[in-house]
């Protein structure tokens, strides 16, 4: 979201919000006291409870991803969970205090005490998620949703494995895998052994010690979530009608994707669209303890420098979520 000017004059007062006025490290984080954003006609304005990091963000930040407009100041976020505090002159599916979860992709926006997030990406949330564990849903919910189902066409009784399945998008591809009837095998580090196997994973292959690429088990769907591997390391990984995904576009991997329409093995690379369908089916899941959102640690708004610096590591366990409690401790 950019802090756009406004000819009207804001119902609301100010807020507190992350925000970054260049790209850089992760100094570039200020918490700063901004003006609320106001909802147009099809806008959901929402009073955020809860925030979550995604690896896209710090990548924005950087602006090694020229997906980022060049304007600042900036509020990063790809999603939130709160309660709708206003709604534009066309929305008639929302109202003020309803509680809601929302995914806001490369807009951002989150980062904040208030949120601006078109309707067509809001969807409410059963009473009985909390808004933490509903913040850490979106993002790498549907994307290990939309990777196994649409990409891997996963039928019960494959043979799955999970790349990096320790991460935000691991921990919900592992269990996503399960509940589609995959057989799971998930490679992660040893640390992360126990907690992958509690979330499903049938087998767990440290890849420190075992490289998955020159083992003799064939797998119908690898879904690499942290593309360290490629469609040529893992072809003899897969069945002769296996299909290799990946979560991070890259030039080789998207070639690799045109030249294998010709070949019974195919690559692909996931891209995450935002369906309200989707996303019921995940809090369907949630709320009935059979999806569980895997949090390693709840951040507050001025800890989110720090919170980037470990996703940034490489080795978050699951979701690494902020908390927005709108106190003065914020400060
Ligand atoms: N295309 C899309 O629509 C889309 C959507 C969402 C995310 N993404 C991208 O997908 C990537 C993953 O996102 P994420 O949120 O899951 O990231 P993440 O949570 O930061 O992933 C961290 C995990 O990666 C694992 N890992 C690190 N090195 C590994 C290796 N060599 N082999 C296996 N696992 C390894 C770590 O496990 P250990 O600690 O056990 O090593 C850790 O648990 C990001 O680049 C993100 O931008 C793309």
């Amino acid at each position: 979201m950019v802090i756009a000017e406004t000819a009207f004059t804001p119902i609301f007062s100010s807020m507190k919000a992350v925000v970054i006025n260049q790209n850089g490290d992760s100094s570039v984080l200020q918490l700063q006291e901004v003006p609320q954003p106001v909802p147009d006609h099809h806008d959901v304005l929402i009073r955020v409870y809860a925030t979550s990091i995604n690896p896209l963000d710090w990548k924005l930040r950087e602006g090694i991803s020229k997906i980022l407009p060049g304007k600042f100041p900036k509020i990063l976020g790809a999603e939130c969970a709160g309660e709708v505090a206003a709604v534009g002159l066309m929305v008639t599916d929302f109202q003020p205090g309803d509680r809601v979860v929302a995914e806001m992709g490369a807009d951002g926006g989150g980062y904040a005490e208030y949120a601006l997030v078109n309707e067509k990406n809001v969807v409410k949330l059963p009473d009985d998620i909390d808004f933490v564990p509903a913040a850490a849903i979106p993002v790498a919910g549907l994307t290990a949703l939309q990777a196994l189902r649409d990409l891997g066409h996963l039928r019960p009784g494959d043979p799955v494995l999970i790349n990096g399945a320790a991460g935000g998008v691991g921990t919900f591809a592992v269990q996503i895998a399960g509940i589609l009837g995959g057989r799971v095998t998930a490679v992660c580090s040893e640390s992360h052994a126990e907690l992958v196997r509690r979330l499903g994973a049938n087998r767990v292959i440290d890849y420190q010690k075992t490289d998955f690429t020159l083992q003799p088990d064939r797998y119908r769907i690898i879904f690499d979530t942290v593309s360290k591997r490629s469609f040529t390391d893992c072809k003899k990984a897969l069945t002769d009608d296996g299909v290799y995904i990946a979560a991070v576009p890259s030039a080789s991997q998207i070639f690799q994707d045109v030249v294998t329409t010709f070949t019974t093995q195919k690559a692909e690379t996931v891209a995450m669209k935002f369906s309200k369908e989707d996303m019921q089916w995940l809090l369907t899941l949630v709320a009935a303890g059979r999806l569980e959102p895997v949090i390693e640690h709840v951040y507050l708004l001025r800890e989110i420098a720090k919170a980037h610096q470990h996703s940034e590591s490489g080795h978050a366990t699951g979701k690494l979520v902020v908390a927005i409690n709108h106190t003065d401790e914020e400060k």
